[in-house]
């Protein structure tokens, strides 16, 4: 059985700390679909099919497997998605305590929706500190930000 995973998230931008996530679980999962999903708890920076298209253009740049495909869903909970595509894993990376502890009720709500589980994934420590929040900000104020995000999205935010 191919057994499909899903990586959510707002993406708003996607950074480096995403992308390595994405492709190591690349390397786990026989398919990996990144999900872009728009969080009505956060201010969205960026379009939903330009974060689509920025995670694209990053994973081409890194040279991640072809086994990865990025999507948009905007209609029901994110569990609707992983049941419409056959997807039973949901992955999360984890920088911190503070994300275990922001994670683990979706992760129990999602498993007690339809049955998805959710795999952690440990952050690289180069990237431990990376969040897209944090690159919204310094990009807003002017500073550098490529070396938080691949230098599509750097170009991207630069041009701006
Ligand atoms: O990158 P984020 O903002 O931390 O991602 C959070 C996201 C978008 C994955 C989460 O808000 C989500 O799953 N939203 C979809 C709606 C949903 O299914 N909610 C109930 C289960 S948590």
């Amino acid at each position: 059985m191919s057994r499909i995973a899903v990586v959510p998230g707002s993406f708003d931008p996607v950074t480096l700390g995403h992308i390595d996530v994405i492709g190591r679980a690349a390397n786990i999962f026989d398919e990996v679909h990144v999900l872009v999903v728009h969080n009505p708890a956060k201010a969205a920076l960026l379009p939903i099919a330009q974060r689509v298209s920025l995670i694209e253009q990053s994973i081409a740049e890194a040279d991640l497997p072809g086994n990865i495909k990025v999507t948009s869903w905007s209609v029901g909970l994110l569990v609707d998605y992983c049941t419409e595509v056959g997807a039973s894993v949901i992955v999360k990376g984890i920088r911190s305590q503070i994300d275990v502890a922001y994670e683990t009720p979706m992760a129990i709500v999602n498993r007690n929706l339809a049955g998805v589980e959710t795999v952690f994934l440990l952050t690289s420590p180069e990237n431990a500190h990376v969040s897209s929040s944090l690159v919204r900000q310094v990009a807003g104020l002017g500073g550098d930000v490529a070396p938080y995000v691949p230098r599509a999205v750097a170009d991207f935010l630069q041009r701006g």
